[in-house]
């Protein structure tokens, strides 16, 4: 297989530079009537100090430093989420209907009208690593997956006898444990932004393109490469470079698994291929998972601060466990990572945080 089309360290510099044009003069710290040089705002933007500045910036609004983006989260709060979960472990079921990708899955109605999508595991894996990709999200301060909670399949229980008949109509093993993901109406798809897109061998910023993407929006992609590298997703953007050896137009399509509320916030859904068979598969897919990291030196602060610290603490794959078992009451009959996929976290979070030192060193010059 030939190398993936990027060129990690021009490409990165073409990123950035695209990424300095579309800050404006306020973000970067510099009153706007001062017309910045495009120079100078790439080292505002990038400029890593060795001791934070203190006291107020001049025009009022914080500068932004060392390409870290101080926008929260755009995404599902965290009450939003225990809201969710409360009523999709509590609430009836009134239909499941085709839906939701693949021929096993349903999309369930709620007897309040609140629909969620199901996921049945032909393997296992699949519903594991949908919800450890859930649970990893959170971890990482990243909203922009719905929220999930586990069910186990039992037509005598209260939540499933209203659909008792769908189930056995479903060809589903015996009381199986499935996931009931957030439905998020009103989704529309979603095309990769220009600056992150390829053509032949160079990343291109094609910079006239750039308008319509805001810096709210920027730090989103930056958080859905760091979640797909360190779950090891190739469902998305990675298939995407894969497939643009014989479709050359696939990143003017509408990007799998990922849409955009009307609010704006990306949601990225569908994550089952994360960190159980994307870890098993990752010998084929890391080398575009790495093209990909190499196209971001822009992190939203929060995410970068939460990288650093589970890089020090050493331990992701306990702290996933442990919140992955204080919210989800399934948890221990579902099962967790292996030792080896545990190792492998920790590894490729390592991974992220080396990746964000390195931006830094290369840019406070
Ligand atoms: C869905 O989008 C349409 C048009 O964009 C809007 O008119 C409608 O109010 C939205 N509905 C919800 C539930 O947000
Ligand atoms: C994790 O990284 C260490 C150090 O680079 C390496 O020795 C080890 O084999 C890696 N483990 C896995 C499971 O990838």
């Amino acid at each position: 297989m030939n190398r993936p089309p990027l060129t990690g360290r021009a490409g990165m510099r073409l990123l950035l530079a695209a990424l300095a044009l579309l800050l404006p003069p306020a973000v970067l710290g510099e009153s706007a009537s001062s017309a910045p040089s495009r120079a100078k705002s790439l080292r505002t933007l990038l400029a890593a100090p060795a001791v934070p500045s203190r006291g107020p910036p001049a025009g009022g609004v914080p500068p932004r430093t060392h390409g870290l983006d101080r926008s929260p989260a755009a995404g599902f709060s965290e009450l939003h989420v225990k809201r969710w979960q409360l009523k999709a472990r509590s609430s009836r079921l009134v239909s499941l209907e085709p839906g939701c990708g693949r021929l096993s899955n349903r999309l369930a109605s709620f007897s309040d009208g609140t629909r969620a999508c199901l996921r049945y595991g032909i393997n296992p894996d699949q519903v594991l690593g949908e919800t450890l990709s859930f649970y990893l999200s959170r971890l990482l301060g990243i909203r922009n997956v719905p929220a999930l909670a586990l069910s186990r399949v039992n037509t005598n229980a209260e939540q499933w006898l209203g659909v008792r008949r769908d189930v056995q109509d479903s060809q589903w093993a015996d009381k199986p444990i499935v996931s009931l993901s957030e439905w998020i109406s009103n989704l529309s798809e979603v095309v990769t932004p220009p600056s992150l897109r390829t053509e032949g061998r160079t990343l291109y910023p094609s910079l006239e393109d750039l308008d319509g993407v805001t810096d709210r929006e920027m730090v989103q992609w930056s958080d859905l490469i760091l979640f797909d590298y360190v779950t090891a997703n190739f469902d998305r953007l990675a298939s995407n470079l894969l497939n643009l050896q014989w479709d050359p137009r696939v990143m003017e399509r509408s990007t799998n698994n990922l849409h955009r509320t009307a609010k704006g916030a990306l949601v990225f859904i569908d994550n089952e291929a994360g960190l159980v068979h994307g870890y098993r598969v990752l010998p084929m897919w890391d080398r575009y998972h790495e093209s990909l990291l190499k196209t971001i030196c822009i992190f939203r602060k929060e995410t970068a601060r939460k990288i650093a610290e589970l890089h020090k603490s050493q331990n992701v794959a306990q702290q996933l466990l442990d919140l992955y078992r204080v919210n989800e009451p399934l948890a221990s009959q579902m099962g967790f990572l292996s030792e080896e996929h545990a190792q492998m976290l920790q590894n490729r979070t390592d991974r992220l945080y080396e990746h964000i030192l390195q931006c830094k060193a290369k840019y406070s010059k």
